[in-house]
């Protein structure tokens, strides 16, 4: 048998064949019984293009499972079919089924229940999770955990696990005023004071996500990294925003700058007794 690891040998005829390519110079990885089958098919297609005598015809016998393959079909493909799936260690994120979902209205319980991971004092409260998912819930990203049950049984509600919970605002960074409830947002489009927007900003360039949250028995089975991962991605590819803002303790500097944030300092809102850090995430050049 010739040998076909390399380019030259298969430009060498066998048996009087062109060895099979899928692209010039580059042999398929031709065995003996391809070799075998392809000597049983020689009155369709001779690759030096020499007419087989007509008689050889009447020897001819197809192998039943024999399927005729249009090397056009091949081209660079042909190895990834014969390649084995890639091994992958179950996580516990595995275990949840997660999917990630833009939240809506009908999900402000959910939140609330989500948001009992932050101290009493920095949760965002239900008039200000109904306000958001009223006003701009595509900046609402929510991931679900829908445990698998047998066909016979209910199909159960999904258990939202984690949430990220945003609006719009014109300035660089999270303000107090940004993370503000207007009173009268039933009735007015927007409301200003002193120049700057109360909540959400429609006009506004950056995203200022006021919550990433994970319910607390789920906490450290990667939701949150999933799912600021995925957030990250779509307002990316969107293009709807130059920038991603959020506020956040020291302890989770380090995290957000795993995302691709950076520590623009100290933040001067005060909301839940202060002491928060500037994090930002540019797309703009
Ligand atoms: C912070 C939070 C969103 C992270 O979500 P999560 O799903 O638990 O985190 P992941 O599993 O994706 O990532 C785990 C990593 O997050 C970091 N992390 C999570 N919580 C942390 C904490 N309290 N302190 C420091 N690092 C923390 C660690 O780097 C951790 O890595 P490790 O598991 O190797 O130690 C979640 O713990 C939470 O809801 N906390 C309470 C609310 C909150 O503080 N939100 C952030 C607002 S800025």
């Amino acid at each position: 048998m010739a040998d076909f690891t390399d380019n030259k040998s298969a430009e060498q005829p066998i048996n009087g064949f062109k060895p099979l390519s899928n692209v010039d110079g580059f042999p398929l990885p031709t065995t003996g019984d391809d070799l075998s089958r392809l000597s049983d098919r020689v009155d369709y297609t001779m690759a030096n293009g020499i007419p087989m005598d007509e008689d050889d015809d009447d020897d001819e016998e197809v192998d039943e499972d024999y399927v005729a393959v249009d090397q056009d079909d091949l081209n660079n493909e042909f190895p990834y079919w014969f390649r084995r799936p890639p091994m992958h260690q179950r996580t516990k994120l595995d275990e949840l089924h997660p999917f990630v979902q833009v939240l809506t209205v009908s999900n402000v319980d959910d939140c609330v229940s989500v948001e009992s991971a932050f101290p009493e004092q920095e949760r965002c409260s239900r008039e200000k999770f109904i306000y958001r998912l009223n006003r701009c819930p595509e900046l609402c990203l929510g991931l679900f955990t829908l445990p698998i049950v047998g066909e016979d049984q209910p199909k159960p509600r999904a258990t939202l696990v984690g949430h990220i919970v945003a609006t719009r605002t014109s300035t660089a960074f999270v303000t107090d005023k940004s993370m503000d409830l207007p009173a009268n947002w039933q009735t007015e489009r927007m409301t200003v004071e002193n120049g700057e927007a109360v909540g959400h900003d429609e006009y506004g360039s950056t995203i200022a996500i006021h919550s990433l949250a994970v319910l607390p028995e789920h906490q450290g089975k990667q939701v949150g990294s999933t799912l600021m991962k995925s957030y990250i991605q779509r307002i990316r590819e969107a293009q709807i925003a130059d920038r991603i803002s959020i506020i956040v303790h020291d302890h989770l500097v380090s995290y957000y700058e795993s995302f691709g944030f950076e520590n623009r300092g100290p933040s001067k809102c005060q909301f839940g007794g202060g002491g928060w850090t500037n994090m930002m995430l540019e797309f703009i050049e």
